[in-house]
């Protein structure tokens, strides 16, 4: 996983620091329809969606320390 985009846009930070974070969980949580990302809402919290959106913006993978990789959302 490259995070670089392929089928779906790159997630790297560069990519997303422009745009809203709201919006950015809004595509995680509910999907964007009419294109392939599908909506997570069973799986994820919003609040777990908000923290996805943070780990990106940080820089994950390459950023993560274990500390990060073994938090939980909120923790
Ligand atoms: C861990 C799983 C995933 C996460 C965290 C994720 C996250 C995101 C985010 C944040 C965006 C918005 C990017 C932006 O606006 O610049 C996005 C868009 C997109 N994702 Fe995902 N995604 C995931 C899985 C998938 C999967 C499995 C697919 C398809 C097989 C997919 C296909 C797409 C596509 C095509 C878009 C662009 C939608 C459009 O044209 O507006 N994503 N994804």
């Amino acid at each position: 996983m490259t995070l670089q985009g392929g089928l779906g846009p790159s997630l790297k930070p560069d990519a997303l620091r422009d745009k809203p974070v709201d919006s950015l969980v809004a595509t995680i949580h509910g999907g964007r329809p009419g294109t392939p990302m599908p909506p997570w809402h069973r799986f994820l919290s919003e609040d777990e969606a908000r923290w996805i959106v943070e780990q990106l913006l940080a820089g994950f993978p390459e950023s993560a320390s274990a500390t990060q990789r073994d938090a939980a959302p909120g923790q």
